[in-house]
């Protein structure tokens, strides 16, 4: 047995749960078992908490009909995961927590907030910078005020579309088709859509309303995707640039996930001074949002002018074997095991310190 117990929280409410449960079985692979047991915990949808009891039952979906309940306490210093059975507790020591869930109720804060009042060490952004970073209306207020270029934005609330012409011309003032239209609290893509004309719009929108109550209508942006990963504390360091090629009028979940015609090309060719100005924007996006750890900057070029335009930005970025952010950081010589380590090493210098 090693001498600390790791606990990765896998899984969750939101709609990037099977995107997590990939990301977390390469996670669990690469923590160097020499150091750490680990301890995984799945969250399913319906958000109950089980211990799981291997990858192989990650892979195979049979880990939710598990019947041990496994909770983190909440409770200041006691560093407490209890496995519950019936009406038999056992109570393990937690020495860290690796996080790696998507989306709601993971990489938001919420699941951060329980670590903070717990007190225990835990990889990734905070509360303040996992919340922000979600919720794309206020990420855009904060990059805006470090004056990053945007999409221009129509920002639009789920209890206006009652009214839903005046939401229409109030976007058809500012912003020409197509549209982005896209929930604040969006990931992999989902109640993402592209609106072409009036009616695709009120149909985005109301596809939108159902995964949020804000939702931001975007200018379309023509370029090439563009993402780059962060890594560290205060001295937080960008990788090279990676690109997205998508197999689909832009990138859905299905092109994300599904569909092996998406490809992603790390360090492409880029014209002279871009890839520096996306590492020198992703490190400064990366701390203006008060970021620790990891996350991955996306970003466009844009197709007629060369300009780089931010997109967003993902605190717990896919970690899944084809993600970009570990291949970022492989092409710049950090295995996947060297960066799980790091990454659990930052953890602790936080907690430390
Ligand atoms: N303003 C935009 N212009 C052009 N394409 C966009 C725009 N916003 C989003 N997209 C496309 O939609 C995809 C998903 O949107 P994104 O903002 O990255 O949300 P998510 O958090 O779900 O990944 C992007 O990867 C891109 O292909
Ligand atoms: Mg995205």
């Amino acid at each position: 047995m090693a001498e600390k117990n790791i606990v990765v929280v896998m899984g969750g409410r939101s709609s990037e749960h099977e995107v997590s449960l990939m990301s977390a079985a390469t996670v669990i692979e690469n923590i160097n078992t020499d150091i750490y047991n680990v301890i995984m915990v799945g969250i399913t949808k319906e958000g109950q908490w089980k211990l799981v009891e291997s990858v192989d039952k990650i892979r195979d979906g049979s880990w939710v009909k598990g019947h041990t309940q496994a909770m983190i306490s909440p409770e200041t210093g006691r560093n407490e995961l209890c496995l519950i059975q019936g009406d038999k507790v056992e109570r393990l020591h937690v020495d860290v927590v690796f996080p790696v869930l998507h989306g709601m109720n993971g990489e938001d804060g919420t699941l951060q907030g329980l670590l903070e009042l717990a007190q225990i060490p835990y990889v990734g952004c905070g509360v303040l910078a996992s919340a922000c970073s979600m919720d794309k209306f206020y990420t855009k207020i904060i990059v805006d005020s470090i004056g990053i270029r945007q999409a221009k934005f129509v920002g639009v609330h789920r209890s206006e579309l009652k009214e839903m012409d005046a939401v229409v011309s109030r976007v058809e003032k500012s912003l020409p088709y197509p549209v982005f239209v896209k929930p604040s609290k969006a990931g992999s893509s989902q109640g993402v859509g592209k609106a072409e004309c009036r009616e695709e719009l009120i149909a985005a929108l109301e596809l939108a309303a159902k995964h949020d109550t804000k939702i931001l209508v975007e200018e379309n942006i023509v370029g090439r995707e563009l993402e780059c990963a962060v890594l560290g504390g205060a001295d937080a360091k960008a990788s090279g640039v990676g690109e997205i090629l998508a197999a689909d009028t832009f990138y859905t979940y299905e092109a994300k996930y599904n569909n092996a015609e998406s490809k992603t090309v790390v360090d492409p060719e880029l014209p002279e001074g871009k890839a520096e100005e996306i590492r020198r924007d992703a490190e400064a996006i990366f701390k203006a949002l008060d970021c620790y750890g990891l996350s991955r900057v996306d970003f466009f070029l844009k197709e007629d002018t060369n300009e780089v335009v931010f997109n967003e930005i993902n605190t717990l970025p896919g970690f899944t074997a084809i993600s970009m952010y570990p291949m970022l950081w492989e092409a710049r010589g950090l295995d996947k095991k060297a960066l799980v380590q790091k990454l659990i090493d930052l953890a602790m210098v936080r907690y430390e310190g």
